[in-house]
């Protein structure tokens, strides 16, 4: 049997940075390029060294064995330090407890009046687009996403400037997590803008969200606690042990948590969705007609999600091709086998749902964007066996559901009325920041109901 050390490296690794050109260069080249090398092939981010699953079956595998392959690597070392230990952070030994306490924010009964929230802001955004306007589509949609979550998590309870200051302080903070996990640690007390922003941006981040925190509390306190998420989080108490529920300081690092994890990632999925239908007006056609079939001129509904399996295709076909998370990491916690190779304790592993999703072997024509492959007549497929834009095992997205159902309804309300159309200045190369999201991605805003031609 192998070691790691017997792994192929990935060619165009430079000194002190590593493969940290070509990931920024173009860093999906550079993943799809990986398998040719082996099911197992070693990376360097900076100074640290990874080794990326090619397949599906290892990918399998590693986020199955949570206890083995535990959360580490350069982007939870980081994150930590923003994130404290939350759910999506916690090592192992923890995350049984904080799962169990937090799983129940996400239970599928309460959908439906989330989804309430989430067509109010959808439509609160989309309201102030006027017929030729050209919007920059990753913020608009932000703007969705963090307002929906922000709504679900504190109720009515936060100003709109607090709203503005979380919402701008999440991205400095997101793209600082990123820039940190290819620089070493000794760069990181230096007085540089980028550092500044970052602790800025950061230590108020958590002020704000402690306080808003602590207004629930105290609001619980007097009136009872209400149906939003941190209410549920409030009371919730482990089934399994007799501990206590989450203290004040987790109860912060869950929300923070949520934010982090829940608002880019879905607004990418949905900037990424508009801009494929764009570049697809058949399916773009098809769309319409779905929609204008099921909704009419009504406001979409929760009930509706069933009826429009198109639009459900299109979301799934785009975290096929622009998984949100691309590359995530692993740490081997004690000594073990994977792929035939031994690999000793403290081995960071790297998977990748965009890798996979591209192999040949687990969807056919990997770079075309076909909705159709999700259709419930397809039945099973190799695409459907190797989805990993949530992740999987354990550590699988918690908030799947709730994110697809967002993206989904903000899709049909936004086709029921808008065609959207690259403007001047979109460059729509994907960029591995804190999500895969387009560069830079203005469209032109087109009412159906008579608007320009296009
Ligand atoms: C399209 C949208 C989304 C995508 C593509 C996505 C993707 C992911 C992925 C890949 C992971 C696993 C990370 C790992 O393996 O280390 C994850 C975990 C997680 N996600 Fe999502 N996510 C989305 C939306 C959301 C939303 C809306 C929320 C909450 C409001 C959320 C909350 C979480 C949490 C709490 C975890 C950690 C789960 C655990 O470790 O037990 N996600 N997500």
């Amino acid at each position: 049997m192998t070691t790691t050390a017997a792994v192929p490296e990935a060619p165009g690794a430079l000194p002190l940075v590593g493969h940290a050109l070509p990931l920024f260069r173009n860093p999906l080249g550079f993943l799809r390029s990986l398998p040719a090398y082996g099911d197992l092939v070693q990376i360097r981010i900076g100074p640290q060294r990874a080794i990326v699953l090619c397949t599906p079956e290892l990918t399998r595998q590693v986020l199955v064995n949570d206890r083995v392959f535990d959360k580490g690597g350069a982007f939870f070392d980081r994150a930590r330090e923003v994130l404290g230990n939350g759910v999506l952070t916690c090592p192992h030994a923890q995350h049984r407890r904080q799962r169990r306490l937090t799983q129940p924010a996400f239970h599928h009964v309460r959908l439906a009046d989330q989804a309430e929230v989430m067509l109010e802001h959808v439509n609160a955004v989309t309201a102030c687009w006027n017929d030729g306007q050209v919007i920059d589509v990753p913020a608009d949609m932000e703007k969705i996403t963090s307002r929906v979550l922000l709504a679900t998590m504190f109720s009515t309870t936060l100003r709109p400037e607090t709203m503005a200051h979380i919402s701008d302080d999440l991205t400095v903070v997101l793209a600082g997590i990123y820039r940190r996990m290819f620089l070493p640690a000794v760069l990181d007390r230096l007085p540089t803008t980028a550092n500044r922003r970052y602790h800025r941006a950061n230590s108020r981040l958590r002020h704000t969200v402690a306080s808003a925190v602590s207004g629930r509390l105290g609001a619980v306190a007097q009136d009872g606690g209400g149906d939003d998420l941190l209410s549920i989080l409030l009371s919730a108490r482990d089934p399994e042990g007799d501990g206590p529920g989450l203290s004040d300081i987790e109860l912060a690092d869950q929300a923070v948590t949520f934010f982090m994890a829940g608002v880019e990632t879905a607004a990418t999925t949905l900037a990424w969705s508009l801009y494929l239908l764009s570049r697809n007006r058949g399916v773009e056609e098809r769309l319409h007609a779905e929609v204008d079939a099921v909704v009419g001129g009504r406001p979409a509904t929760y009930q509706d999600i069933p009826k429009l399996p198109l639009a459900g295709g299109i979301v799934r076909e785009t975290l096929r091709l622009y998984p949100p998370v691309p590359l995530m990491t692993r740490t081997a916690t004690r000594d073990t086998r994977l792929g035939g190779c031994c690999v000793p304790i403290g081995t960071t592993i790297a998977y990748s749902p965009y890798l996979i999703h591209h192999r040949p072997d687990t969807c056919s024509d990997p770079g075309r964007f076909d909705p159709g492959r999700w259709a419930a007549t397809a039945g099973r497929s190799p695409e459907r066996d190797s989805f990993f834009a949530f992740g999987g095992g354990a550590r699988k997205c918690m908030g799947d559901q709730f994110g697809l159902t967002q993206v989904v309804l903000a899709l049909a309300t936004i086709a029921a009325r808008w065609k959207l159309r690259p403007a001047a200045g979109t460059d729509s190369r994907p960029q591995l920041s804190s999500t895969l999201r387009p560069k830079h991605l203005r469209m032109h805003t087109i009412d159906r109901a008579g608007g320009a031609p296009h």
